[in-house]
């Protein structure tokens, strides 16, 4: 049965339980308890194919590197390698999460607009495929780093092209007002490749740019592709500098809410493809490997979190509250950016015809608001609710605010479900306390006092 609700398109049993990769998400919650962060297995295997084939079809060579920071786990590495991905890290845990999955070294992107020393060499020793440098200081860093180990590091530039998208002000990245990268206009980046060229423990291998997140309209992209070509050419007029991978970043926006529409990926390949081919013609450039860095794309709608209702709170005249077991801690991004979602309640959808209209509130203590107004179906205590959309930057971003423990990730396919992260246990919470000698040693001293 899939029921059109006012929300989206849903799988539902005939128990009228919501169903994600074949499984009851009612059997779901009594197993794994809640919250609970589900993925459907074969969503992010088709939109890692989706990628590949649209892409593939349109360029010469192309590679897809999934931007590991918006869900990262050992397992998720290992799909993402399965599907012949390549896959951006961008601190020492993305890239130690990677290696241990044995993700292959020769498809690891490091990022960072800040890498440590232990960052670099860690990426150096690992012979991750590309470093993307984000300034001149830490070119010279990794020059003198890959010199001292003996080896060349193979790297991109980041630069920053200065485009404004259409999105939230936090996730707006290659704006010329931006901590990112070395910027086209001011000639930091023509700097930068005319420095690299000459480092010995550098191989420059190409350039690469980032303009932001959620993106919901190919035109930056456009523009970002001609801004792109028209610096490539001018830096192989002034520097012979040949580009061999050009790397256009990720940012492709994904469905919250039924109000957004967001490019296909096959939008977003028509839109880049031929105006890239055609610009590196026009300039003669030849024609580099292409390579793409979705995230949120990839996991964002292949992710639900399940939370059980709490209390319920009517507010005559204003409005209701339901509260739900989780909030800010799983899911910072309404408050980080007034993100918007939907849900339902999952234990019986097929009521859903019937929505009220209520905020969903977390149980922290602030006003942790997950949805601010939407229509649900009638719930009471104990039901379930299943928030949509949540695979991109929610588990990535959870936090122990509150001391809460961060909820299970159950990978669900076919009917089978398994676990890619268990619970964090109370125990967890205080695993890495320790109590000050000074303090354990006042009481010792007080214990003392009392007893003599
Ligand atoms: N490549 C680079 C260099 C990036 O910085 C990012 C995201 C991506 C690729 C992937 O972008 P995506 O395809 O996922 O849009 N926490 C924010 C999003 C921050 C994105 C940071 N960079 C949020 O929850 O919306």
């Amino acid at each position: 049965m899939t029921p059109k609700t006012p929300n989206r398109m849903l799988r539902v049993n005939e128990a009228g339980h919501l169903v994600v990769g074949g499984c009851d998400v009612v059997e779901l919650a009594e197993k794994h308890g809640t919250p609970l962060y589900l993925y459907d297995e074969a969503e992010i295997r088709r939109r890692c194919r989706d990628y590949l084939s649209e892409f593939g079809t349109r360029f010469p060579q192309v590679e897809i590197a999934y931007a590991s920071k918006a869900a990262l786990t050992m397992g998720i590495a290992r799909l993402m390698d399965q599907e012949g991905m390549a896959l951006d890290v961008a601190s020492a845990g993305e890239l130690y999460t990677a290696l241990q999955a044995n993700f292959p070294a020769e498809r690891i992107k490091m990022h960072g607009n800040y890498k440590s020393d232990l960052e670099l060499r860690m990426a150096l020793e690992a012979k991750v495929g590309r470093v993307v440098c984000d300034s001149l200081t830490e070119l010279e860093q990794l020059d003198e780093a890959a010199r001292k180990m003996g080896t060349v590091a193979e790297i991109l530039i980041r630069v920053r092209p200065g485009i404004d998208t259409h999105t939230h002000e936090l996730i707006q990245t290659g704006q010329v007002d931006s901590k990112f990268g070395v910027g086209i206009f001011g000639g930091e980046a023509h700097e930068a490749i005319e420095l690299a060229l000459k480092c010995e423990g550098l191989h420059l291998r190409g350039l690469h740019c980032h303009i932001g997140s959620q993106l919901l309209e190919t035109d930056a992209f456009e523009r970002t592709v001609d801004q792109m070509v028209e610096f490539l050419a001018l830096v192989r007029d002034d520097l012979g500098f040949e580009c061999e991978d050009l790397d256009i970043g990720g940012g492709l926006g994904i469905r919250y809410t039924e109000k957004d529409e967001p490019p296909t990926v096959a939008d977003l390949a028509e839109a880049i493809c031929p105006r890239l081919l055609r610009a590196l013609k026009n300039h003669d450039l030849s024609v580099p490997r292409l390579i793409l860095e979705p995230g949120r794309s990839i996991v964002g709608e292949a992710g639900v979190t399940l939370y059980t209702i709490g209390v319920i709170k009517d507010i005559p005249s204003l409005r209701t509250y339901v509260s739900v077991d989780g909030g800010l801690s799983d899911n910072p991004r309404p408050a980080l950016y007034d993100a918007v979602y939907e849900a339902v309640v999952a234990n019986r959808v097929e009521e859903h015809a019937a929505c009220e209209w209520v905020r969903v509130a977390g149980k922290h203590c602030e006003t942790d608001t997950l949805i601010d107004d939407t229509c649900i179906g009638h719930c009471e205590p104990g039901d379930l609710l299943a928030v949509f959309a949540t695979g991109a930057y929610n588990y990535a971003m959870a936090s122990n605010y509150n001391r809460f423990t961060r909820p299970a990730v159950v990978l669900c396919c076919d009917g089978q479900d398994e676990l890619l992260v268990e619970r964090e246990s109370l125990a967890d919470l205080i695993s890495h306390d320790r109590i000050p000698k000074h303090l354990a040693a006042k009481e010792a001293a007080e214990d003392c006092k009392q007893q003599g």
